[in-house]
């Protein structure tokens, strides 16, 4: 048992006993507290870990342009190279096996099987002999694969022709490219995601401009390239969740019956909490952060409408969507990928004054990790990120609630370190705090499910150290140390063995 399950036993005394309570023989706390058919992995994307950005046939993408853009990305970095899993698959497969875990999350570079992103610009036979070859090294080494079909990365010649996910074209696109994916890999794929946090793609790239393809408002940030923070990120978000709910349509009626596999969708959202819970409009606010960051998709997929937070408040600004397209992404889903890193505390704030109008601002709430100086979980290395492993249990009875109790998946879900290369390795290795963090939102999820929860699965972030967008490297996240000072060679952290124990048959 590592360090991090007696951290948790001091700091969960109650939660432990009744986790331990029903367990049986298995006094301690692992894979056997969980449901038989529980599934538990680690998660990776495409670009963050392939490399090989410009080898095997594969087209430019706006996160290859992005990078190449001196000052976007955090040192200058890119991921030309990543971890070069493009290269090292099979290695890294049998790292996963050696972990005892059940299922990889990886995702499908868009460019490496359509290089300029449409079908007309032909298949690239390389790319597609790529994910055969990691799919059947996976199976055969016992996982399953969970594949996101949509990790960020557009193509940049749609994005050059039309503007990619700012125009409603890129719907025929993407199912296209979806449907390619299905009928190349869906006789062994049996989990499909459509898109990998879409709020992340819609509020990096068009509310702030952080992140690929880089537009805002002036007014936001001047280093953008010219957008409209008040209008893009919804136009954005309507047409991924157009594009998701059409290639969902394609999967149930071609594909389903004979593949007989599962399709959804990963949203990512932090938690809330009020900064005064006996103030309405503090409760308001929390409601209205999460309207804006988890049921802008949750609600159209599942109810078939944008929150009334949104509607009532967005005007014009908020694409609407038709009776037809309504009844089409109503439902669309077999389950939902719950991507969650942290909590904060959420207060009124009024709506800026005058033409400024953004995503951010139209929240009008104020979200803070502390309260009165004091912060709601321990601060990560991350500066955003706060340990709050309850908000994870918060987050699935609130999904499970709002939501008519769909299978969900905890398909991200982890705590990153610094990347310093004056630390020694055997010190680098050592990542209590990440043992710790995953042993803590584990016993979570595991309360989640005696609440009666649905929630089928666990992946990790991230399988190993890999590109963590604009911060470049400096983040480690993964259960594997990459020595990017010596080619890239593979080392296990501590909470890889750790992982390896829980997950013990
Ligand atoms: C990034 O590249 C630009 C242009 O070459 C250079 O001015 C800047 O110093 C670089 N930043 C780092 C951290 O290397
Ligand atoms: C992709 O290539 C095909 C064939 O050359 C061409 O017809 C099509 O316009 C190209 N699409 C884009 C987005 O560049
Ligand atoms: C919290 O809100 C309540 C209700 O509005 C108010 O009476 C109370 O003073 C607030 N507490 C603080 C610390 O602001
Ligand atoms: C936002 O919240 C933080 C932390 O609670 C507080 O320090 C700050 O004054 C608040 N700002 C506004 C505009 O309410
Ligand atoms: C790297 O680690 C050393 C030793 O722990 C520390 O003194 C230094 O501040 C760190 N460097 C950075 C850039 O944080």
């Amino acid at each position: 048992m590592g360090v991090g399950n007696g951290m948790a036993k001091l700091l969960l005394p109650a939660l432990l006993l009744a986790a331990t309570a029903c367990i049986g023989v298995h006094a301690k706390f692992s894979r056997y507290s969980f449901p038989k058919d529980f599934v538990f992995g680690t998660g990776s994307a495409a670009y963050q870990y392939e490399g090989a950005y410009n080898e095997g046939g594969k087209g430019p993408s706006i996160w290859d342009k992005f990078t190449h853009i001196p000052g976007k990305i955090l040192n200058n970095d890119t991921g030309d190279v990543a971890d070069d899993m493009y290269h090292r698959y099979k290695e890294d497969v049998q790292l996963l096996k050696d972990m005892n875990l059940d299922a990889f999350r990886f995702s499908i570079a868009w460019t490496r099987i359509l290089p300029n992103g449409s079908l007309s610009g032909g298949i690239n036979k390389e790319g597609v002999a790529f994910y055969n070859n990691l799919i059947n090294e996976v199976i055969a080494k016992g996982l399953k694969p969970f594949v996101t079909i949509f990790h960020w990365d557009t193509p940049l010649a749609l994005e050059d022709k039309y503007g990619g996910f700012l125009s409603e074209n890129i719907i025929k696109d993407y199912v296209d490219f979806a449907e390619v994916c299905f009928k190349e890999f869906g006789d062994r794929v049996k989990a499909w995601t459509t898109f990998n946090e879409p709020w992340t793609y819609s509020y990096q790239g068009y509310a702030v401009g952080k992140s690929a393809p880089g537009r805002c408002s002036s007014y936001v940030n001047k280093n953008c390239f010219p957008g409209d923070s008040a209008r893009e990120p919804y136009t954005v978000t309507h047409n991924i969740i157009l594009a998701h709910a059409e290639a969902v349509a394609l999967y149930n009626a071609k594909y389903k019956p004979a593949q007989r596999g599962q399709i959804g969708i990963t949203v990512v959202s932090n938690w809330y909490v009020p900064t005064n819970a006996s103030s309405a409009a503090d409760v308001k606010a929390v409601q209205r952060s999460l309207d804006f960051m988890y049921g802008w998709f949750l609600d159209p997929i599942v109810h078939g409408e944008y929150p009334g937070t949104m509607l009532g408040y967005l005007g014009d600004r908020l694409p609407r969507f038709t009776a037809a397209q309504a009844k089409l992404i109503k439902g669309s889903y077999d389950f939902i990928g719950v991507n969650y890193y942290t909590a904060y505390f959420a207060s009124a704030k009024p709506a800026p004054n005058g033409m400024e109008q953004s995503y951010d601002g139209d929240i009008r709430a104020n979200t803070s990790g502390y309260r009165d100086g004091v912060p709601i979980g321990t601060p990560e290395f991350v500066p955003i990120f706060f340990e709050y492993p309850q908000g994870l249990r918060e987050l699935l009875l609130y999904t499970s609630r709002r939501y008519g109790s769909p299978v969900l998946y905890v398909t991200e879900n982890g705590i990153a370190e610094e990347n310093n290369r004056t630390i020694p390795l055997e010190v680098a290795l050592r990542d209590g705090h990440r043992i710790r963090f995953h042993s803590q939102h584990l016993q979570f999820v595991n309360h989640a499910i005696r609440d009666g929860v649905n929630v089928k699965g666990y992946f990790t972030w991230t399988f190993m150290d890999c590109f963590e967008w604009g911060d470049g490297y400096l983040d480690r996240f993964g259960l594997i140390f990459i020595d990017r000072l010596n080619g890239l060679k593979r080392y296990r952290k501590e909470s890889s063995y750790w992982i390896q124990n829980f997950l013990k048959r």
